[in-house]
């Protein structure tokens, strides 16, 4: 398994953030406002991540292929001589507080303080520790967007409490602990996100395979060009949707089980096609949408070792055209988005992430992009007044996961 390295200190100039919510001058100052001038705090970046290829199987142990983007959540934390925890957060009105006991218990569904508890539940799991934090949370990554700013919330608070308690844990050990705490809120999603959070590598896709545990970072050629383009309906997975989305891994799991087979990788290697007809239809459609994408991400990496961009665009398209015929979890306003950025010359698109909503990942070549930004306004983004660029319709960029970021003291 590759061990990302643990985590540096070293000092950089402080940045200004824009907010998910607000604008806020900076991290530090809403620590302040929050909490009180004076202190020194220390500043801890998660970034969120776009999953290129490989959705809806990483709970099912196969590989997948996301890469980390340039917008994350920034953690402000002092640490505190007790057990208490205090937190604020840009996106969200209020001060959460909680004590760092055994037997925590969440709040109410979708309340984002289940996500500090499930961070608190996740270092317990692999490390006593005494000290809480109060902490100042700001974000420049859309909330319920398929973008996994609530396990960037995780793993960062998760971290900052570890760094306040001077612990300095390995990917490894992150890794194990952190996707069982995101049960803490109620989805059985697997380890994709906290893998590319925690150990993308800057101008990279990483692989992430789960049996055995491991993580290997593949160079995106630089001409190649992605867009997010946000379908403006929210995917809450702790929300509503946690039941369609825990559905879909149920599905699979069964069918797994009934037609006898240990796993899906054994699945892949299976040299006559398995026969599918005493499955019921939802386990159907799972398993192939389950086999069927692992064997596109197998793909997508030969695609992207070769520099073939037209190959690993089809490869994507094709993915989304499994999450919404196979799984169903596509809506129509990502298939409208899908479908106008293929029109306008991209090289692939699909929904990224659980779905249901959320975000769609664009490929293009750099003069692709221009005429695709537009044709998405002119065919969707101009129908809805909400539509804001800079959070709705935005380049990202392969970039650095937690563990290459600095913590920044600031005062
Ligand atoms: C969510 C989960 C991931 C993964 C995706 C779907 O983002 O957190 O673990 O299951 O959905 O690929």
């Amino acid at each position: 398994m590759q061990i990302s390295p643990v985590i540096r200190y070293y000092v950089q100039k402080p940045k200004r953030f824009r907010a998910g919510a607000n604008i806020l001058s900076s991290p530090g100052e809403f620590f302040a406002k929050s909490f009180g001038e004076g202190s020194v705090i220390t500043l801890l970046a998660a970034p969120g991540r776009v999953n290129l290829i490989g959705e809806h199987i990483d709970y099912h142990g196969l590989p997948v292929l996301p890469m980390a983007i340039g917008r994350r959540i920034t953690v402000a934390y002092r640490p505190r001589q007790d057990g208490r925890v205090r937190a604020v957060s840009d996106g969200h009105p209020g001060l959460r507080e909680f004590d760092l006991t055994a037997g925590l218990q969440p709040d109410a569904p979708g309340d984002w303080v289940n996500y500090l508890k499930g961070a608190a539940l996740a270092v317990s799991f692999g490390w006593t520790i005494r000290n809480g934090i109060d902490a100042a949370i700001t974000s420049d990554l859309p909330e319920a967007a398929g973008l996994s700013s609530s396990s960037a919330l995780l793993t960062g608070f998760a971290l900052a409490l570890l760094a306040a308690n001077g612990i300095q844990p390995t990917f490894a050990d992150l890794f194990r602990i952190l996707p069982e705490a995101e049960h803490f809120v109620g989805t059985r999603g697997g380890g994709m996100d906290h893998a590319a959070i925690l150990a993308s590598k800057a101008g990279c896709a990483l692989l992430v395979g789960f049996d055995p545990p491991a993580t290997a970072p593949i160079p995106i050629p630089p001409a190649w060009k992605f867009l997010v383009a946000h379908s403006l309906r929210g995917a809450e997975k702790s929300g509503e949707l946690r039941a369609a989305y825990n559905g879909c891994r149920q599905a699979g799991t069964r069918a797994l089980e009934k037609l006898g087979i240990p796993s899906y990788a054994a699945a892949l290697d299976c040299t006559e096609p398995p026969k599918l007809e005493h499955l019921g239809e939802a386990e159907r459609r799972a398993f192939l949408h389950v086999t069927g994408e692992g064997t596109r991400v197998r793909e997508a990496v030969k695609a992207l070792y070769e520099g073939n961009a037209t190959r690993f665009g089809a490869l994507l398209t094709a993915s989304h055209k499994s999450l919404r015929d196979q799984l169903g979890v596509s809506t129509p306003a990502l298939d409208l988005i899908v479908e106008t950025a293929l029109g306008s010359g991209a090289l692939g698109a699909r929904l990224t992430g659980a779905g249901f909503g959320g975000c769609a990942v664009v490929l293009c070549l750099p003069d692709q992009v221009e005429r695709v930004r537009q044709q998405l306004v002119a065919d969707y983004y101009s129908k809805h007044p909400e539509f804001d660029e800079a959070n709705h319709l935005f380049a990202v960029e392969p970039s650095a996961g937690a563990l290459s970021l600095p913590l920044r003291p600031c005062r």
